[in-house]
């Protein structure tokens, strides 16, 4: 990430190479808009986090685990986990999303929640290794090759059996099937952009965002040295990955 528009270099924020991308250019410019921020939690149909909480439970996080939620936007998960675990840090590069998750963790008195601005590829942890990282439907805004250092990352962030919940828009299909999955996808989209995502949103995600297929993404993990301990999907698009760092 370049500095100075993007995050501030800092404890936390690594100071920028000449060959990093703008990861500020690659969130989407709706992530950066308080109008569509202010609306956000309600397109998305405020998803429960319980199966995640849950999820991170079962692989022995409690309170006293420290967790990282990358691409946090307003926090639906992070606010969830500050109330189940000893300490979490939520990251994102946005200030529009970061603002709302602020008011909202201090609504909340969750002392134990920090709101950092950064990105995959610019957030620095310090301190020990985390128990867990958390991301949601975030690591989708970097092409494939970004998608490899940030897994990277996540993994060096983490202490040997630590845990990575990953869920994304991820196509689990054959490159013939494109067309079939696509067709039904939008065949179920909402027809309000205020209610939810509408097939313009999904078409404007293809295009523009870098969603890749499950077939890609898997040995990326691999390389990175994660093992997946499970794995779920929905209409062949919707992902969830539970894994542990080796
Ligand atoms: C679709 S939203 C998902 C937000 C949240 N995780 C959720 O599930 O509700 C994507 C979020 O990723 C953030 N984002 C985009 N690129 C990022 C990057 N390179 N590093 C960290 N966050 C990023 C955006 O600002 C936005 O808040």
């Amino acid at each position: 990430m370049a500095p100075g528009p993007s995050a501030e270099p800092g404890e936390n924020v690594l100071v920028a190479e000449s060959w990093m991308i703008d990861e500020l250019a690659y969130a989407g410019p709706e992530h950066l808009d308080a109008a569509f921020v202010a609306g956000f939690d309600r397109k998305q149909g405020y998803p429960d986090p319980s199966d995640d909480l849950d999820a991170l439970a079962a692989l022995g996080l409690d309170d006293n685990a420290t967790v990282v939620d990358l691409g946090t936007g307003t926090g639906q998960f992070a606010l969830a986990a500050a109330r189940r675990f000893g300490r979490v840090t939520a990251v994102d590069v946005s200030p529009a999303m970061l603002a709302l998750l602020r008011e909202r963790a201090a609504a909340a008195g969750l002392g134990n929640l920090d709101c950092l601005r950064a990105g995959f590829l610019s957030y620095r942890h310090v301190g020990p290794p985390a128990d867990a990282v958390y991301t949601r439907h975030a690591l989708h805004q970097l092409p494939d090759f970004w998608k490899v250092l940030a897994l990277d990352r996540i993994a060096r962030m983490l202490r040997p059996g630590g845990v990575l919940r990953l869920r994304d828009l991820i196509y689990d299909f054959r490159p013939a099937e494109t067309e079939e999955v696509f067709r039904n996808w939008f065949g179920h989209a909402a027809a309000d952009p205020a209610e939810g995502y509408t097939s313009e949103d999904y078409a404007e995600h293809i295009r523009t965002e870098h969603s890749t297929f499950r077939w890609l993404l898997e040995p990326m993990l691999a390389a990175v040295g994660f093992e997946t301990v499970a794995v779920e999907f929905r209409d062949r698009l919707y992902g969830a990955y539970t894994c542990v760092k080796r």
